[in-house]
């Protein structure tokens, strides 16, 4: 009877929800209509065609100028310029150079490189030889590393009206990787055109950049998405190279036998950079801006739905979170709390006193976050409207009508944020939110999307955009829409709250987004599909820069199973963005509506989490300083190994932990190729050698977890730091733990930790008497300089910088594949127990005496 009642409500809910959508649809049709006429003039990109474009011509001479080398051609001009060895910026001119939104360095020592001329074919080479590039008549360029070895190989550029085509050569055995986000595999080489059934075909993926809604669902093989990046990474048996065009128009990219990007319009300026992945992403993220340090607790979980009408309803969610014993960091608050859909309303109604309730919330360690979407409704009596039209705030037509579209309050208009003037406007909107104490901002809709009957889901493309005074149409501003909008939000966090730092989630957005934003991966169906494609789109955003994603836990549209659900967040665990979210049609996810064995399963990988944060943050620290991700594709530990570079059913949370989701029903065991070295199993510390596919058990309790040897993991418990040490086979390890006030930008510190085996001098056994006492063996003579390695024994040294003080009581040195008999600390004999030491104070070295197990 209660199962029957449950579905009469949601059969009548779903019913409700629909006739919602319905009632936008007279709104939807005659905006479709009017965008439609207003782009009649308009021709929509053709990736198809055949024509071939005009060509730069012969190439007639070359010089060193002050911002580059400069090849002349007949109908053309090729700029190269070195921002270092390794990295070139390449400009096609005569051009229209785009407004730089996405380039954060600007401050570059231009390189002078080494140009020569041999018949008709030039080459400029770095000054350390790093990068070589050969132009050849026509505009052909071929890229080399210091080996000499062809990296890359393009053709010469051509230009059809206002499009650019630009190809280049790919090897049979190359891997392509990036574009932003994208729901297909990880090697973007593998994607095929899905026909009308939704099979995919033999036609390689025209890959569309134009950030754009999936409107409430989409499924894997689903493009564009909502954050486009025209970046990708080529790997192949001679190296890897990333290459970044500085466009932000439409384009198609297709990889086929070459690589095809097919700008409809903008310039042909592009970055290029070769070597190994981190230093490709190195040089990307100098270049378009490293993620600031995100606030520690950001890495723990939230909790969103819409759906969440009421305060009370917020409070019972926090409530049922504690009394089920289930760590919690952020509720996320949906569109259903403002009033009318209008952008920064809170409902008083459903919230009578936000600010205590916020307190409250903090008081349980729960920050509130609040969805912020660009659009303002359009009507008088909307204090934002009448401010921004006293502004001039609003997009608006080549005739200066004002862009109107349908979004969640009825008649929208949308802020220019190209006009500086307009983002100090919106930066000030934040301002009364934070002062009640607002945690953070969830950026939806800032495709910016619009409801529509048919058509493009966004603003006409003839609709002008300010940009900085220049002045330019939404061709170019589209992709960067949301961006721009996260550019002033971020600007307001950091100056009205100049001690914390900013947390603001975004759906759209474009290179140099890593700047302001976090990301998830939007309205996902639930499904295992689903699940699995979550892996190759959140790999796929961190190689194009992009370091913090996550998806709605379980799927945003569908009721998952308790198995699909826990599956979901047993990876989920993994990821940056740790949330669950999902529509309104459907039930409120929560880890207890699945019962037991869920919740209890549930709360062991919550609880792992939290264990993690030390490891975790450590790892934002190492990308807020170089930009890498900190969930990276398998083949980051070894790109050598081909047999890594199609793997997207696993990924690595930072080098130690390789992550092996589920995701198949009833899946209870599943292979798992290892990257080269040893490996520890996470559940039952069995070592495992690398280079071979290993079978591991999956009982609904766990996925395969594993560490790589050679690791120390800093975990914490209550205010103990737990390191666990997972040495090699020859006693090695090391790991690094980032700390400090996890907020702010107040001091901080490093603690450096190497696990070694331990040599005492040949001669005189003087450095550890007590422990050679209990040495089994001989010491063995392994380096040869006099110095002998200590049979059983290992030193652990820690070293520590920065002026943060200490925060943990306790230390714990858990050692895992070895049998611990004997440990000192500083010299001092301490007890063993379960293999692991405690000890209530830093120290300089700690010794043990072990016995592999
Ligand atoms: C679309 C977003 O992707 C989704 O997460 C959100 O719940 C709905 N808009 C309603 O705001």
């Amino acid at each position: 009877m209660k199962i029957f009642l449950k579905k009469l409500y949601l059969k009548w809910k779903f019913f409700w929800v629909n006739l919602i959508y319905l009632t936008y649809t007279p709104q939807a049709i005659l905006y479709s209509y009017k965008r439609d006429r207003a782009d009649r003039n308009i021709s929509p990109l053709q990736p198809h065609s055949s024509e071939t474009g005009d060509t730069p011509g012969k190439l007639l001479r070359a010089a060193n100028t002050e911002t580059g080398t400069i090849f002349y051609f007949e109908k053309a001009e090729l700029e190269l310029t070195f921002l270092t060895d390794d990295f070139v910026r390449i400009t096609w001119k005569p051009t229209i150079l785009p407004y730089p939104y996405g380039i954060e360095r600007h401050d570059w020592e231009i390189l002078e490189p080494i140009l020569n001329q041999v018949e008709n074919t030039w080459t400029v080479t770095s000054p350390n030889a790093t990068l070589t590039i050969q132009v050849q008549d026509e505009g052909h360029l071929k890229f080399f590393d210091h080996q000499h070895q062809l990296i890359r190989e393009e053709y010469p550029p051509e230009k059809l009206n206002e499009q650019w085509i630009h190809r280049a050569n790919l090897r049979p055995e190359e891997h392509i990787y990036g574009l932003g986000e994208r729901s297909f595999p990880l090697n973007l080489r593998l994607a095929k055109e899905i026909n009308e059934k939704g099979e995919p075909t033999a036609e390689p993926k025209k890959f569309r950049m134009w950030n754009f809604d999936a409107a409430g669902q989409y499924s894997p093989g689903s493009d564009p998405m909502y954050l486009c990046i025209p970046l990708y990474l080529g790997l192949h048996e001679q190296g890897s190279y990333l290459i970044f065009y500085e466009n932000p128009h439409e384009a198609i990219f297709q990889f086929s036998d070459t690589a095809t990007a097919n700008f409809s319009g903008g310039a042909l300026r592009y970055y290029f950079t070769l070597g190994s992945l981190p230093k490709l992403i190195e040089n990307y993220t100098e270049l378009t801006g490293h993620s600031p340090l995100p606030p520690c607790w950001a890495l723990g979980y939230h909790h969103s739905r819409w759906g969440f009408g009421t305060e009370t309803q917020v409070r019972e969610t926090y409530r049922n979170f504690e009394k089920n014993d289930l760590p919690l960091s952020a509720i996320h608050l949906d569109i259903d709390v403002m009033v009318d859909y209008q952008a920064f309303t809170i409902d008083p109604k459903r919230f009578p006193d936000l600010k205590r309730f916020i307190q409250e919330l903090e008081v349980h360690g729960v920050k509130f976050i609040s969805i912020l979407n660009p659009g303002i409704k359009y009507t008088r009596h909307n204090q934002m409207f009448l401010q921004g039209q006293i502004l001039h705030a609003f997009c608006k037509y080549p005739n200066g009508e004002l862009v109107v579209a349908p979004v969640w309050p009825g008649w929208t208009v949308f802020p220019d944020f190209t006009h500086p003037m307009v983002r100090r406007w919106w930066t000030r909107q934040y301002l009364y939110l934070l002062e009640v104490g607002v945690g953070g901002f969830w950026h939806d809709m800032n495709e910016p999307a619009a409801f529509i009957a048919w058509g493009d889901r966004s603003l006409p493309k003839v609709t002008r955009h300010f940009v900085e005074g220049r002045g330019g149409d939404h061709r170019e501003i589209h992709n960067v829409y949301g961006m721009l909008q996260s550019s002033a939000a971020f600007e307001s966090l950091c100056q009205s709250r100049p001690h914390h730092r900013p947390f603001i989630v975004s759906r759209a957005g474009w290179a140099g987004l890593q700047r302001y934003a976090w990301v998830w991966t939007g309205d996902i169906e639930s499904s295992w599909a689903a699940l699995r494609q979550t892996i190759s789109t959140v790999i796929g955003l961190g190689l194009s820069g992009i370091p913090y994603s996550g998806s709605d836990t379980g799927g945003f549209q569908g009721n998952p199973s308790a198995e699909l659900y826990l599956r979901w967040f047993q990876m989920s665990t993994f990821m940056m963005f740790y949330r669950t979210h999902s529509s309104n049609n459907v039930e409120h996810r929560t880890p207890w509506i699945y019962g037991e064995p869920t919740l209890s399963i549930l709360r062991e990988f919550l609880k792992l989490r939290y264990r993690l944060i030390p490891y975790i943050y450590t790892l934002t620290w190492e990308t807020h300083q170089q930009g890498y991700p900190p969930v990276r594709p398998i083949f980051w530990l070894d790109p050598t190994d081909s047999n890594l570079w199609d793997i997207d059913d696993a990924f690595l949370l930072g080098n130690a932990l390789m992550i092996c989701p589920i995701y198949e029903p009833g899946m209870r065991s599943r292979n798992v190729y290892l990257p080269e070295g040893e490996w520890y199993h996470f559940w039952d510390d069995q070592k495992l050698t690398g280079s071979q596919t290993v079978e591991f058990d999956a009982p609904l309790e766990q996925i395969p977890l594993l560490i790589k040897a050679g690791s120390i993991i800093p975990m914490e418990e209550e205010k103990t730091l737990i390191l666990h040490l997972y040495p090699t086979r020859e006693r090695n390890a090391q790991g690094l733990l980032y700390s400090d006030a996890g907020d702010g930008y107040e001091t901080s510190r490093i603690d450096q930790f190497q696990l070694q085996p331990s040599f005492t001098s040949a001669t005189t056994n003087q450095l550890l008497p007590n422990l050679l006492a209990a040495t089994e063996s001989d010491p063995i003579d392994s380096s040869g300089d006099g110095m002998k390695e200590n049979g059983n024994s290992m030193t652990l040294t820690w070293e520590q910088q920065g002026d943060y003080a200490f925060s943990y009581q306790q230390i714990q040195l858990q050692l895992h594949g070895f049998n611990l008999q004997k440990a000192w600390i500083d010299e001092v004999e301490v007890s063993c127990e379960n293999n692991s030491i405690i000890c209530d104070r830093r120290f300089q070295q700690a010794r043990f005496i072990a016995l592999i197990s």
